[in-house]
């Protein structure tokens, strides 16, 4: 998600007190201490009901019988691989990560938090429309239900696998000491896509673009059967609880990009990308020409790359530097979107690389004297630019990059 940077400064707030539109039910107007707002106004609001499915919370949730608890916490007590895996994850992070806290922090949108604590459990209040269409200015109430501690679980266990007082799984056990159902169809693709392919605008400023469902739709991936869960759910054989057989089981750390989420861990990475260099020979005449090619294809994902959060991007930087390690020339390519948010979010350009697709880039130097060179490739993967981290407050607090490829050539020149 992406919200304007300027847009958000300056702008006017619309306190709506909670307590007493709890008390006078939402078909009378509201109290607002909103500078300039009459009662006149104030009649004018209109309740706009939510629609789409990510403007809703998951409904609340009750406990499977046979369990105490819906918290992932309770779940490792049984499933503590999987459970280990899970804790590493983005998914288990996604309310605490600090972009997203400073990002929906700036004007409480309730919103953003049906995909990143989307059980109704997990949320403090309940929406039940918005003020004049305003995602602003939700209709809510406080949610007596409410649980802080699996707030703090993000994307958990029951988020994917609690329905209607149900453990839901693809395998049929029958030796699982919870209610348990199989619906493969609901655990499918179908799932990751309900949060990963959402194509919208919030207000002019704001708007939801990730797209990875879609790119998906179309191309050899899917064709050949592979699904989001085939590539970020690996397969492994082991005992899925302690103390059971062995038996097909699936990785839970949902490794992606690599970049991790705090400066003292590593992400797991999977690698899209399928580099080829030409040859560097290790001497060159003066007046000869260092000519240097480097392909890139999107080999292995089932989608863009990046993809979803408009902000990332690749960087592949060519550096030719002389004996003492002062710079001749340096170029820089950059493999991304790039947009404008203000005054309305619109995407100027991208060149993020398709399924399969190929590019090329070239770096060239004349030799102009003796004496030794380095050349150095590099590609990094990066989060987003340091001005947003700058701008959220976070540069510094967040790992905004990792190194993808990087590869070092001394040459003699005579
Ligand atoms: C409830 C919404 C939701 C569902 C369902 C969901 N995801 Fe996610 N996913 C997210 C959010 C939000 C993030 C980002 C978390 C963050 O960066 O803080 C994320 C992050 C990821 C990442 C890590 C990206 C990276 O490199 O940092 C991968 C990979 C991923 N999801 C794959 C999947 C797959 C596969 C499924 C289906 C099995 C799935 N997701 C289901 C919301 C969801
Ligand atoms: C007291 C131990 C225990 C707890 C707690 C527990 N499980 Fe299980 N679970 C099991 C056992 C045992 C199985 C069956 C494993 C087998 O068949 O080898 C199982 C099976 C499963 C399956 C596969 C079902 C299928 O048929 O595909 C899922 C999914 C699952 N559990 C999720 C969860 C979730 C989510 C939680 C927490 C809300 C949880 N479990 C809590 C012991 C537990
Ligand atoms: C983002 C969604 C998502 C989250 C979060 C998630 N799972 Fe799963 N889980 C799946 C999917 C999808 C499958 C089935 C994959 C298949 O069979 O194709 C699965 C399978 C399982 C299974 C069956 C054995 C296996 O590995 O295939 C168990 C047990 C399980 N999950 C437990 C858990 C527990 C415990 C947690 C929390 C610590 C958790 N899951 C979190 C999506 C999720
Ligand atoms: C054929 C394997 C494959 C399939 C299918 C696939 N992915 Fe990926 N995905 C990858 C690889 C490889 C990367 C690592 C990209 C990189 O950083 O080089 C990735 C990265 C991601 C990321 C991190 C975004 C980024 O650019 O940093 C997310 C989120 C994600 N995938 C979600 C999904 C979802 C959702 C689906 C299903 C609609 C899906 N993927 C299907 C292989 C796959
Ligand atoms: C429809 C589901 C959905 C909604 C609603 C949503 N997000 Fe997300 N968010 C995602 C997914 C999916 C990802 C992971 C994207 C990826 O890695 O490709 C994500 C990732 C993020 C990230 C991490 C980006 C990164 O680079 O790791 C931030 C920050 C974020 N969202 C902020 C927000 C804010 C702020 C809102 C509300 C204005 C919001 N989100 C609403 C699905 C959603």
């Amino acid at each position: 998600m992406k919200q304007s940077n300027k847009a958000t400064r300056g702008i006017k707030r619309n306190h709506v007190i909670i307590g007493v539109l709890a008390a006078i039910g939402f078909s009378i107007a509201f109290y607002t201490c909103n500078i300039g707002f009459d009662k006149k106004e104030a009649a004018k609001n209109e309740i706009t009901p939510l629609t789409k499915h990510w403007e809703k919370a998951i409904p609340h949730q009750e406990i499977p019988v046979g369990l105490t608890s819906i918290s992932a916490e309770s779940c490792g007590a049984c499933h503590q691989e999987i459970y280990q895996e899970w804790k590493q994850s983005t998914h288990a992070v996604a309310f605490q990560d600090l972009q997203f806290q400073a990002e929906w922090k700036k004007d409480d949108i309730l919103t953003c938090l049906n995909c990143h604590t989307p059980l109704q459990n997990q949320q403090e209040f309940i929406v039940k429309g918005l003020i004049n269409g305003d995602y602003k200015t939700p209709l809510k109430e406080p949610n007596p239900r409410f649980d802080k501690k699996l707030q703090l679980e993000s994307i958990t266990c029951a988020t994917c696998h609690v329905r209607g007082g149900n453990v839901i799984g693809t395998i049929g056990t029958i030796n699982a000491p919870h209610k348990t159902v199989k619906d493969p169809e609901f655990l499918s693709e179908k799932l990751c896509v309900s949060c990963h392919n959402v194509i919208d605008e919030l207000n002019p400023v704001l708007v939801c673009t990730f797209e990875t469902g879609d790119e998906w739709e179309n191309n050899w991936a899917k064709k050949s059967g592979k699904t989001c869960i085939s590539c970020h759910m690996p397969e492994i054989e082991r005992p899925v609880s302690t103390g059971m057989k062995k038996q097909l089981s699936h990785f839970h750390n949902f490794p992606g990009s690599g970049i991790p989420k705090f400066f003292d861990t590593e992400a797991k990475k999977l690698e899209s990308l399928e580099i080829e260099e030409s040859s560097i020979k290790e001497m060159y005449l003066v007046g000869e020409t260092i000519d240097y090619v480097l392909k890139l294809k999107n080999s292995f994902a089932g989608h863009s790359v990046p993809t979803g959060d408009p902000e990332r991007f690749f960087v592949i930087t060519f550096r030719l530097m002389d004996g003492h390690g002062k710079m001749i020339k340096e170029v820089e390519h950059r493999i991304g979107e790039e947009w404008q948010w203000y005054p309305v979010a619109k995407k100027l350009s991208d060149n993020n690389l398709k399924p399969l697709e190929e590019r090329v880039y070239n770096f060239k130097y004349d030799i102009k004297k003796q004496g030794m060179l380095t050349f150095t490739v590099e590609i990094a993967k990066h989060r987003m630019t340091e001005e947003n981290a700058k701008y959220n407050g976070i540069l510094g607090k967040y790992p905004l990059s990792i190194e993808v490829f990087k590869k070092q050539y001394c040459i003699k020149t005579e």
